[in-house]
């Protein structure tokens, strides 16, 4: 009795103990006065790492400019760099800047001039940490925690981090470039998690194309360390479900729930190192939402999922893939966002016979939808096509395979491609550049 009594009061103080010390609990600290160089210099590099050496906090130059850093917390011992927190994806540095945790207790990212470009805004900190979680924290004489990195995610959240009502996620522009790029994940102080896409430089904002329509207020998004990712209410208590798994115990498995450059955001899974077969493994997708991007994107201003011109299907992989019309190709094959432009020119409805030099190439299940200038009905898709080639403003027409023609100039926009588009498209191309 006395030995089981004694087990429970060690219990209620081991928790206590750690329910308290909840909030900080380093396991290396980052002193005052420590500092970080911008180098590739393999004898001057240096970075950060926790404790478990899952992650390190330092500097990673661009993949499109080996001159240029983003200040970054990534996986440290996975080959391939990802990148699960920047803050200067706008503002890369360039060699020689730093980032030093100064003598009184800022954190403060600055170029090889000794300009500020970065500082969190909190008070004086008496040291850092990098958790084995991932997240990095400036915490106070008192152990209070004065500023974390969880709190201001890039596109990347992690078991046990929090998307907390008013803030986003905001995509990268493309694989390879980490600036503000084209898709928005918000959680809204009204309980409501909405996708959008946004325009690029200014991030206005276009239509939603995925909601969870929920309405709980100051609810949030949760990465439970189960490994699902769930909206909870503001006492803690589970709502709903965004993405999950339960196979890959996070003991095992590095989780992470990236809002991609393509809009979608993806619950990734990858075995940790030290499992079998973990260092030579990829990240495999688990769950996403939206489930079909393609089919619930769909703007009045924009491109819509894939740049102007292009049209949105899936690859075997099930993954976005973007393509060009036949007669079309990349404006730049490396920036597939910018979508496509004609091989050939347009007929310059100066004078002549204006379908002379041109034919119409026909798609099924084929649309680019809405900014049409003409419609017709009834009519047949035999004449659907001729009016588009007779026509010096025409660019493309689109059949409803009934009794419904649309008339469409350049550039299209919201292209998708797929079993559920019940359109006929036609597509003006130049004879001798496509026969
Ligand atoms: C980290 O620093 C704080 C404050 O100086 C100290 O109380 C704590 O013991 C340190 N922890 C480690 C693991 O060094
Ligand atoms: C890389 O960045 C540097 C510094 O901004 C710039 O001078 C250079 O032109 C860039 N190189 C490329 C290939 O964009
Ligand atoms: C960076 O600093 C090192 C050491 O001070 C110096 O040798 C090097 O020239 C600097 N590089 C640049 C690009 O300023
Ligand atoms: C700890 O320090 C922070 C910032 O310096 C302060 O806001 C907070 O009230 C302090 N907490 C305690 C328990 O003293
Ligand atoms: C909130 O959502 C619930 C469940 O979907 C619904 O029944 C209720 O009417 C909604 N409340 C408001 C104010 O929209
Ligand atoms: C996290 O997941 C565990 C196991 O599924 C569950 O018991 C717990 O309630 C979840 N926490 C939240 C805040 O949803
Ligand atoms: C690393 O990235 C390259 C290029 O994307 C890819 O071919 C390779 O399979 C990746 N390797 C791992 C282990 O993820
Ligand atoms: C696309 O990227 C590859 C590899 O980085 C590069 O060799 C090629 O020149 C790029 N193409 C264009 C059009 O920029």
């Amino acid at each position: 009795m006395e030995y089981r009594l004694f087990l429970v009061i060690v219990l209620l103080l081991l928790t206590i103990i750690t329910s308290t010390s909840a909030t900080v609990k380093p396991h290396s600290n980052i002193t005052l006065n420590s500092f970080v160089i911008a180098t590739t210099s393999s004898s001057r590099r240096l970075s950060w790492l926790s404790s478990s050496g899952d992650f390190a906090f330092g500097f990673l130059t661009l993949p499109t400019n080996s001159s240029l850093f983003l200040l970054a917390i990534w996986y440290a011992n996975l080959p391939n760099t990802t990148i699960i927190w920047t803050p200067n994806r706008n503002k890369p540095v360039p060699s020689n800047s730093s980032v030093i945790l100064t003598s009184d207790g800022q954190l403060s990212l600055r170029d090889s001039a000794g300009t500020e470009i970065w500082n969190p805004g909190a008070a004086a900190a008496s040291y850092a940490a990098l958790f084995d979680t991932g997240n990095f924290v400036l915490v106070s004489s008192n152990g209070s925690m004065l500023w974390e990195s969880f709190s201001v995610p890039t596109d990347t959240i992690l078991p046990s981090q929090s998307l907390s009502p008013n803030s986003i996620l905001l995509a990268k522009l493309n694989y390879d470039d980490f600036s503000y790029g084209r898709f928005k994940l918000s959680m809204q102080t009204d309980g409501n998690l909405v996708f959008y896409q946004i325009a690029v430089p200014t991030g206005f904002q276009y239509s939603p194309y995925w909601a969870s329509n929920t309405n709980t207020s100051n609810s949030f998004l949760f990465f439970n360390v189960s490994g699902s990712i769930d909206l909870v209410s503001p006492t803690g208590a589970f709502m709903t479900t965004l993405t999950s798994s339960t196979t890959y115990p996070t003991s095992d498995f590095y989780h992470r729930g990236t809002l991609d450059h393509d809009g979608v955001f993806r619950h990734y899974v990858h075995p940790k190192p030290s499992a079998a077969g973990g260092a030579s493994a990829e990240w495999v997708v688990i769950d996403f939402k939206p489930t079909d991007i393609c089919q619930s994107l769909i703007t009045s201003l924009g491109s819509g999922a894939c740049g102007h011109n292009s049209y949105c299907g899936y690859d075997i992989k099930q993954m976005v893939a973007c393509q060009c019309p036949l007669g079309y190709s990349w404006v730049d094959p490396n920036k597939t966002y910018m979508g496509c432009k004609p091989d050939f020119t347009m007929p310059s409805c100066i004078s002549g016979v204006w379908s002379e030099g041109f034919q119409m190439v026909r798609v099924e299940n084929l649309d680019f939808w809405g900014e049409d200038y003409d419609q017709f009905n009834p009519m047949g898709e035999a004449e659907c096509m001729q009016q588009c080639l007779d026509d010096c403003f025409c660019a493309a027409s689109i059949h409803d395979g009934i009794s419904n023609c649309w008339k469409k100039k350049l550039p299209f926009s919201n292209g998708r491609i797929g079993n559920y588009v019940d359109r006929i498209a036609f597509i003006k191309v130049g004879v001798n550049k496509y026969i």
